[in-house]
């Protein structure tokens, strides 16, 4: 067991993210959404941490992590970004200070993926998801300034390197051939 959390804590968190039913099912993310919002509740108790930070783009701190799970603080340094990606584990995160701007895609085939949506998550923000639900996203700080989130993931942190399963690069929907338009499409309202 690792991390920066102190050693009570990082036990009450991790005790706390497991479940009978493993890190793929409802269960779970209800308990992660719960671990997340206490610690979103009280942002002081990471910001106090010896995060460590990386200008112009994001710093990943360890605090708590077994062989099921791995609890992480993101440090977003300003006009910082993910890449376009999906994960082979589930994914939650908190927003614990400042502003991450969240943009969602649609995969067109194993490498491309069109923007379907785009969210500001604001301090407080908690978000819960299964890899085999959609979930290809990219996370932006615009600033001003750091923003810092708690991301929980059902990965051994000692076994792989994120939580990462493929990268996407953005394709314009417009860039794309046309669809062939469906007979009953043309005859709606008609
Ligand atoms: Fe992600």
């Amino acid at each position: 067991m690792q991390g920066l959390l102190g050693e009570k804590r990082r036990e009450a968190v991790l005790r706390n993210l497991r479940t009978d039913e493993g890190t793929l099912s409802q269960d779970y993310l209800a308990a992660a959404r719960s671990v997340l919002r206490e610690l979103v509740a009280v942002p002081d108790l990471v910001q106090s941490l010896p995060l460590s930070r990386r200008p112009g783009c994001y710093a990943r701190n360890l605090l708590a992590g077994d062989d099921e799970v791995s609890v992480w603080a993101m440090v977003w340094g300003e006009d910082s970004a993910t890449s376009i990606h999906d994960h082979h584990c589930s994914c939650c995160f908190g927003v614990l200070s400042g502003t991450v701007t969240e943009t969602w895609y649609r995969a067109i085939d194993a490498t491309r993926a069109v923007p379907t949506g785009e969210q500001r998550r604001e301090a407080g923000y908690v978000a819960c998801m299964l890899p085999s639900g959609p979930n290809i996203h990219r996370m932006r700080n615009f600033g001003p300034g750091d923003a810092i989130s708690i991301h929980i993931y059902g990965f051994d942190h000692r076994l792989h390197a994120s939580s990462i399963e493929t990268e996407y690069t953005a394709v314009s929907e417009w860039s794309l051939p046309p669809q062939p338009v469906r007979e009953s499409a043309l005859h709606v309202g008609g």
